[in-house]
């Protein structure tokens, strides 16, 4: 099973769409292994977004990112990174489709509500940015025995 890492950014907090985004990923079958409301430090900001320094957008993405607190989750299934990505659909919510949750809730790529990782290597290394290991729960997941094969 994999795992993948989940932030409900903090426009997702303050337009109140953390049950909506909870809601999509539980239908899917998906389990919830770690999930807490935090702020977001410039240090865990610089750290997760690494990639991205140097880029244009990188200021502005650090101090949204910043600015209010946030939903991080760990969430589990098959292909779950794949899967979230579907779900969150396209960066720029101009190419996301409709169905998903930048395509039905967002309008600007700066203000796209959630972030999904983008590979199970990325997955782990914001885990292990955003969660303690005490915090991230094994635990038997019911639902399981009518999802997969
Ligand atoms: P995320 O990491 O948030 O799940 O999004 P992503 O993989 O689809 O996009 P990524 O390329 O990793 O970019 C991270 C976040 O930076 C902001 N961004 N702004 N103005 C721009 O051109 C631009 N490009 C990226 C977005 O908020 C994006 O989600
Ligand atoms: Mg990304």
């Amino acid at each position: 099973m994999e795992q993948t890492f989940v932030m409900i950014k903090p426009d997702g907090v303050q337009r109140g769409l953390v049950g909506q985004v909870l809601l999509r990923l539980e239908k899917k079958g998906l389990k919830i292994n770690g999930l807490k409301l935090i702020k977001v430090t410039e240090e865990m900001a610089g750290s997760h977004y690494q990639e991205h320094q140097g880029r244009g957008f990188y200021a502005g993405l650090i101090s949204y990112i910043t600015s209010a607190p946030v939903v991080v989750m760990v969430v589990e299934g098959k292909n779950a990174v794949q899967e979230v990505r579907k779900i969150n659909g396209a960066t720029n919510p101009l190419d996301a489709l409709p169905g998903t949750i930048r395509g039905d809730f967002a309008q600007d790529i700066g203000r796209n509500v959630v972030h999904g990782s983008d590979s199970v290597e990325s997955a782990q290394r914001e885990i292990d940015i955003y969660f303690e290991p005490r915090e991230i729960q094994d635990y038997n997941f019911l639902p399981e025995q009518w999802l997969y094969e």
